[in-house]
């Protein structure tokens, strides 16, 4: 199984024929366009879908949602007999795959309904027990929580040792929803690594004239970055209009100023700060993120999401901090205390924060270790800092890293520097790295 690196298609020779047939569960926004999309590759479809409005509605070539280009390719299809509707798929007729598309909506606390999709697995298992040949593979498409594969796993056992079962998440939006079925992100398929291996969706992702990149990754990963992209997609939107909402407020124009926000892609729209690790610090995001804040307030407005990005920064030091606790350590290592590597700056940086934190009622004593934190090249507001620092009790500054590691219980690496990974790499106590995001796994 590839790890969260795009992978091609499989070769041709070791891919299985493409389904002649495909079955869908679940006749809504994203059943009907995968379907459209489906018959429109020259693969005839058997929706099945509980309601019967939508049912009589489907079988006279009526397409119940509206998304554009979806109505003339069901109803051509309808015509040509490539599309029908029924209940359930008849256990002599099977077909080879199966997308299970059913919605997945809310429950009264935010949590997910899956309801729909527990039933279609129950009916499946049924359907399985009472065909000996049953080999069709299912693949969900509805949006699953983490862990929901394997809790239907444990619901249906017999069924996942017998046929592959994956999910493949479904990023198209509504409006556009052919457009983004024919030039997807990416496509991302999850399964559990013990079981059959899914393979017919392979196939019929290679079938499709688009190339798009597919990585087969933990079912836990694809479930929870399904998750990760709607979380994030909201967190942009809000972000926007917070934004919008300031810069109204101060006579500016927002729509000009997030123009120019996202000419750069070299650090607001990429990948950078986008790598879960150290806390954010340093001289500038935190001030400036407050003083936003001030501006705002003193104009009437709120802007929570921001706002909370101070909060869930103090989070990340708790969890970090909880992480060391958990090892009980009497005396711990920071290697790296400016705010980023290659800095001498140590304005507001995590590492101090975080030996703050650790040296506070003699919890522990801290040893620390950095590059290019020198007492003798301070200067300004740094060697003010500085002498701060040197008189906080129980930390001292090490020059070499050997010593900074003499007889420490838990190293914490916070800059990215291939010297501090390999100085602990023998090293027989735990080894916290905050950059790389290792020695965390079981915390949560
Ligand atoms: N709509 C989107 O833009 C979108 C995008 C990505 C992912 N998703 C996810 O895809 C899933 C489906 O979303 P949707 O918007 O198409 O939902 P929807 O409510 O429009 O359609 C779901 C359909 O499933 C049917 N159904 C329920 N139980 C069934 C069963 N046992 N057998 C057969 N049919 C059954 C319902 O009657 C309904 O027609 C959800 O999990 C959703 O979160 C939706």
């Amino acid at each position: 199984m590839k790890k969260a690196s795009p992978s091609l298609l499989p070769e041709l020779s070791q891919r299985d024929p493409i389904p002649a047939k495909v079955g869908i569960f679940g006749l809504g926004y994203v059943g009907l366009t995968t379907a459209a999309c489906l018959i429109e590759n020259g693969i005839s479809v058997e929706g099945y879908e509980v309601s019967p409005q939508k049912q009589q509605l489907l079988k006279k070539g009526i397409c119940p949602i509206s998304e554009p280009g979806v109505q003339a390719l069901i109803e051509k299809a309808v015509r040509e007999g490539r599309f029908c509707v029924k209940d359930f798929p008849d256990g002599n007729k099977l077909p080879d795959l199966i997308l299970i598309c059913v919605g997945t909506p809310s429950t009264s606390n935010g949590s997910t309904d899956l309801r729909h999709v527990k039933k279609v697995f129950r009916q499946l298992n049924q359907l399985s027990a009472e065909n000996p040949s049953f080999g069709t593979e299912l693949i969900i498409r509805s949006t699953i929580p983490p862990g929901t594969l394997d809790m239907l796993r444990k619901l249906c056992p017999r069924l996942f040792v017998r046929v592959p079962v994956a999910f493949y998440p479904e990023f198209l939006r509504e409006g556009t929803a052919l457009e983004d079925f024919h030039s997807p992100p990416q496509s991302i398929i999850g399964s559990i690594p013990s079981l059959p291996k899914p393979k017919k969706i392979f196939s019929l992702l290679a079938s499709f004239t688009f190339q798009t990149p597919v990585t087969h990754v933990n079912a836990v990963t694809a479930e929870s970055l399904k998750f990760a992209c709607n979380a994030y997609h909201a967190v942009k939107v809000s972000f926007a209009n917070e934004i919008g909402r300031w810069i109204t407020s101060l006579g500016g124009d927002p729509l000009e100023v997030m123009e120019l926000f996202c000419r750069d892609t070299k650090l607001n729209t990429s990948s950078k700060y986008l790598r879960p690790g150290n806390p954010f610090g340093g001289s500038c995001l935190l001030k400036d993120t407050r003083s936003m804040l001030q501006l705002g307030k003193k104009r009437g407005i709120n802007m929570p999401m921001i706002e909370h990005c101070l909060t869930s920064n103090q989070d990340h030091f708790k969890f970090i901090d909880a992480a060391i606790r958990s090892h009980k350590p009497r005396i711990v290592t920071i290697l790296g205390i400016a705010f980023k590597k290659d800095s001498d700056d140590i304005r507001e940086s995590p590492s101090v924060r975080l030996l703050r934190m650790l040296t506070a009622k003699k919890r522990c004593r801290v040893i620390g270790h950095d590059f290019m934190v020198k007492k003798e090249t301070a200067i300004g507001v740094n060697q003010l800092l500085q002498n701060q620092l040197f008189q906080i009790p129980n930390f001292s500054l090490e020059e070499s890293i050997k010593k900074a590691l003499e007889g420490t219980d838990l190293v914490l690496i916070m800059h990215n520097d291939l010297r501090y990974s390999q100085a602990v790499a023998k090293l027989p106590v735990p080894v916290l790295n905050v950059v790389s995001w290792q020695g965390f796994q079981s915390c949560g």
